[in-house]
């Protein structure tokens, strides 16, 4: 039975904060503003039926998505430490097998019909937001290169530019490395967009945080 938004955020909430994996960098007491990533050419051009904060289901689709279930959830900050709430929270991304439901993505790797791709969310009062999804797959770009796992975020707030990023895992140590768009970070920053997913046995899925500075 899929989870609407209200009830998937508060069953995780009950099993947080134990996982607490990201550091946030901090220059003279302020924290490191969350590095900018391009925006990429998989953005949805058409938007899923269904654009909720669970990923993992369709509606009322029989069929959950394929692959590994993850949490991915985190804090919007100042670099003050202050959250910020009610700003809009949208992730993207391949499924399993790295293909993204985007017209013009030349992989040839099975779609799954049954995975959102996208969804949205609003931060909380602390300025928390939770997604429910897979792990995206790799993807080939060019014969030599081939992105790591990532996972596409865009923070919209009312007067203000928007944040574009990308979230990687730290267990796909080897892509990140060779990554033409990770790598445009400076290293030392590099932690503040890879997460480590840590398993959480009461909810038999593995959660990654990731806390983003605006
Ligand atoms: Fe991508």
């Amino acid at each position: 039975m899929k989870l609407k938004r209200r009830q998937l955020f508060k069953q995780i909430k009950s099993f947080s904060l134990g996982y607490l994996t990201l550091p946030l960098a901090q220059i003279n007491q302020q924290y490191t503003l969350t590095p900018q990533q391009i925006e990429g050419p998989f953005y949805p051009v058409n938007f899923p039926l269904d654009d909720d904060n669970d990923l993992t289901w369709i509606n009322d689709r029989k069929n959950q998505a394929l692959g590994e279930k993850i949490i991915i959830s985190g804090k919007l900050l100042t670099q003050e430490h202050q959250p910020i709430s009610a700003a809009k929270v949208e992730i993207w991304q391949a499924c399993a097998s790295g293909r993204y439901n985007h017209p013009y993505d030349p992989n040839q790797a099975p779609i799954d019909p049954n995975f959102q791709g996208w969804g949205w969310t609003t931060t909380r009062q602390d300025g928390s937001y939770l997604f429910k999804t897979v792990k995206p797959g790799g993807y080939p770009v060019t014969g030599s290169w081939k992105r790591p796992p990532h996972i596409h975020f865009k923070v919209t707030l009312p007067r203000q530019k928007e944040l574009i990023t990308q979230l990687y895992f730290s267990e796909e140590k080897t892509l990140n490395e060779t990554d033409k768009i990770l790598q445009r970070i400076p290293i030392h920053q590099q932690p503040l967009v890879i997460t480590n997913l840590i398993k959480n046995e009461s909810l038999k899925m593995r959660i990654g945080e990731f806390n983003i500075v605006i």
